[in-house]
């Protein structure tokens, strides 16, 4: 059985106070969420260490939205993977679109930042997804695909860890959502993709669909037989819609 995540990318949004009222609401909720089903919250950097204690007694997995490229050293403003695990992180958002737009990451850097993470026994959640004029030209399965080849040079061991999200850039804080239909036919294709290296793994990986998803379209997005769950962004930020969300399978 493929497990069932639901992950909410604060992205650059909320003060400590504002995260920390978040999480008391996620927590206080989380009771109506089905046993099956993981939590997943991904809080700026500055909030990671004051947050873990709470998480983790309510069992929701804490993760970070990005990680340094780099181990230690000489990286002004970078936080290694070994620094997150050190505050209680379990997971740890990698590749996302906009990280890959603004900061300019690519399969070579976002290769080193996976090995880390998986080093610090972190688990990636590994973003891909074509823009607009990619699906317009018809060309999103080769785009994701070579976004996919950083997972595919992993060990069959540590590419059974990973969790990958698939968010169409065009549909990421846009509140245009692909169709389920859409949804399906390219989770479909990542996860043939991923089995004609990793046959078995591939059928346990998580494929979480990202870009728009709220309260309203989630259940038809969750009900689609290779759709896993879901990387959320804005509706993350309000614990009703978060909860609302993780209780559509
Ligand atoms: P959105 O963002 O739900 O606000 O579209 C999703 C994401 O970027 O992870």
């Amino acid at each position: 059985m493929r497990k069932k995540i639901v992950a909410g990318n604060w992205k650059m949004n909320t003060t400590f106070d504002e995260g920390e009222a978040l999480v008391k609401g996620i927590v206080s909720l989380k009771a109506g969420v089905a046993a099956d089903v993981t939590l997943v919250v991904a809080p700026p950097f500055t909030h990671l260490n004051c947050l873990a204690e709470d998480l983790e007694k309510a069992g929701v997995g804490l993760s970070a939205q990005n990680c340094a490229n780099h181990e230690s050293g000489a990286y002004t403003g970078e936080v290694s993977a070994k620094m997150l695990a050190s505050v209680g992180a379990k997971y740890c958002i990698l590749g996302h679109s906009e990280r890959r737009e603004y900061y300019g990451e690519t399969n070579a850097t976002l290769a080193e930042k996976v090995a880390l993470v998986l080093q610090n026994n972190l688990i990636p959640i590994f973003c891909v997804g074509e823009k607009l004029a990619e699906r317009e030209a018809n060309r999103h399965f080769e785009v994701v695909k070579s976004q996919l080849e950083v997972v595919l040079n992993l060990s069959a061991d540590d590419f059974a860890k990973i969790v990958i999200a698939y968010e169409p850039v065009w549909a990421i804080g846009t509140g245009k959502t692909a169709t389920s239909a859409q949804a399906q036919e390219i989770h479909a294709f990542i996860r043939k993709t991923l089995s004609e290296k990793f046959a078995a793994a591939a059928e346990q990986t998580s494929i979480l669909y990202g870009g728009s998803c709220n309260p309203k379209n989630a259940a038809e997005l969750f009900a689609q037989p290779d759709v896993d769950g879901g990387l959320i962004g804005g509706a993350a930020l309000v614990a009703e819609n978060f909860i609302a969300i993780a209780q559509s399978f």
